[in-house]
C-alpha cells in the first residue's frame, strides 16, 4: 500500500513510532516505518549522542525528533537552584509528597543525591521555548532526521520556517480539532490526531471521533491517527477513518528494545485496559499513565491541587527518582495508553511491526470477502 505521507519519507509501512528510546526509533525506521525520538528528558549534549547513534543504526532510513514547546514559558526557570525553586513549590505540596513516600517506606536521598536529582532535572527537562530551540539546533545537524514533531503546542513561526528551509517536515500532535486548525494555519505539514485513550498528554476526545473530524478539517494536510493503536485491525481502522498512517507509543513499551525496566514491564504486562488513568499528577497537565498508589493518592480529596506545568514535574522529580531507584512497587507508574491491556509478554519491535502488517492484511481480506458476498 502507499499513502502520500509514506511517499513523503519513502516508507514501506504507514507506521510511525514515538519512543524515548533510540533502539526503538532506529528499529522501527529499519523495519520500514518511521521512528521518532522523544527529547523531553535529555540534555542537548546527550541528544547529540543519541542522534549520532540513530544515524549509525538506522541504515540510512529517515527518523523524526519530538520536541515539546510548553506554553507560557517563564525564562527564569532555566536558572533555578534547589533553594530558589522552593519559592514556587508550596510547603503543603512538598509535605504531601514526602508523607506519601514515607507511608510506602521509600528511603530518603542524601543531600548530594538530592542536589544531583535537581541538577539532572534542570538540565534534562524542556521547560522553555529557548531550551526547545537549543535541542532543535542539534537536530538540524543530522540530515537523516527528516521530521520535527511538536508534542505540546504550536512551534514559533521562525522555527517552522527554519525547519522548512533545511528540508524538514514539521508535524504537530493535537487532541482537539481547534488545535489542529491552529497548527495547519501556522504552516504545519502533518497532524497527529491523538485520542484520549493514548499515553502521555491527552485531550478528552476519543480517536474514533477525533480522527475523521480532523481529517476533514485540515485536508489536504495529511493526518496520522494516534491513541489505542497497536495491532493490524486498529491500523486498518485508522486508515479507514481517513488517516494516512498511524502513530503509536504504548505498543513499543513491551519490546526488548524499550527503555522500560523489568519491574515496570511486569506491571505493564499485568495491566488491563482499565488500569490507566488520565491525571495531572506528573506534569500538571492531564497525562494517561498506569494507575498506582501514586496516582491514586493525587486523586484523593486529601491531595493538594496539582501545580501548573512545569512546577508539578519540578515538585515530584526527586520523588520519582527515589521510587524508581528503590523499586517502590506500589508507587511505580509510567505513561501508558489503554492499549496496555493488549501487552502480555516481551516481544521485539520487528515482531510488533510484522504482526500489525499481517493482521492488517487479514483484515482487508475479511472486509473484501464481506463486500463480495
Ligand atoms: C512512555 C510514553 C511517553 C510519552 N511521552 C511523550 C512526549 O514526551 N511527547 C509526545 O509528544 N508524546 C509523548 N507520548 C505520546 C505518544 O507520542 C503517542 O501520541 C501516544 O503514545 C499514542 O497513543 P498510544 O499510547 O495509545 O499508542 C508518550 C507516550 C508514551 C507511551
Amino acid at each position: 500500500m502507499r499513502t502520500p505521507v509514506m511517499d513523503m519519507f519513502g516508507l514501506d509501512a504507514p507506521i510511525f513510532a514515538f519512543s524515548h528510546c533510540r533502539d526503538v526509533v532506529a528499529e522501527v525506521s529499519r523495519a520500514g516505518g518511521m521512528g521518532t525520538l522523544g527529547t523531553s528528558h535529555v540534555t542537548t549534549e546527550q541528544l547529540e549522542i543519541e542522534l549520532s547513534w540513530i544515524d549509525r543504526h538506522a541504515e540510512g532510513k529517515p527518523y523524526g525528533v519530538d520536541v515539546l514547546f510548553p506554553s507560557a514559558p517563564p525564562q527564569e526557570f532555566e536558572n533555578l537552584t534547589p533553594e530558589t525553586a522552593k519559592q514556587y513549590l508550596p510547603r503543603e505540596h512538598r509535605d504531601f509528597v514526602e508523607a506519601l513516600l514515607k507511608q510506602h517506606n521509600v528511603p530518603e536521598f542524601s543531600r548530594e543525591e538530592s542536589d544531583e536529582a535537581f541538577r539532572h532535572y534542570m538540565s534534562n527537562m524542556t521547560k522553555t521555548h529557548r531550551e526547545a530551540e537549543r535541542r532543535l539546533e542539534v537536530v538540524y545537524r543530522h540530515p537523516q532526521a527528516r521530521m520535527i514533531v511538536s508534542g505540546l503546542g504550536t512551534p514559533p513561526a521562525h522555527v517552522i520556517e527554519r525547519s522548512h528551509s533545511l528540508g524538514l517536515k514539521v508535524c504537530g500532535l493535537i487532541g482537539h480539532p481547534k488545535h489542529a486548525k491552529r497548527q495547519t494555519d501556522a504552516g504545519i505539514d502533518i497532524i497527529v490526531a491523538q485520542g484520549w485513550e493514548a499515553a502521555g498528554h491527552t485531550g478528552e476526545i476519543s480517536t474514533m471521533v477525533l480522527v475523521p473530524e480532523v481529517v476533514d478539517l485540515v485536508a489536504p494536510v495529511p493526518v496520522l491517527a494516534a491513541g489505542g493503536i497497536g495491532r493490524g485491525r486498529q491500523l486498518a481502522a485508522g486508515l479507514a477513518l481517513g488517516a494516512q498512517g498511524v502513530w503509536c507509543g504504548t505498543v513499543w513499551l513491551g519490546t526488548v528494545e524499550s527503555e522500560v525496566p523489568p519491574e515496570l514491564k511486569r506491571k505493564l504486562f499485568a495491566a488491563t485496559s482499565s488500569d490507566t488513568v488520565r491525571s495531572r499528577c506528573n506534569t500538571g497537565k492531564p497525562t494517561r499513565r498506569i494507575v498506582s498508589a501514586w496516582s491514586i493518592a493525587w486523586e484523593s480529596p486529601a491531595a493538594p491541587k496539582t501545580l501548573p506545568m512545569p512546577l508539578q514535574s519540578m515538585l515530584i522529580n526527586e520523588a520519582m527518582e527515589r521510587i524508581n531507584k528503590f523499586k517502590a512497587d506500589a508507587l511505580l507508574t509510567y505513561p501508558a495508553g489503554q492499549i496496555v491491556g493488549d501487552l502480555r509478554e516481551e516481544t521485539t519491535v520487528r515482531q510488533v511491526v510484522y504482526d500489525m502488517l499481517a493482521e492488517f492484511s487479514d483484515t482487508l481480506d475479511r472486509l473484501n470477502d464481506a463486500v463480495d458476498r
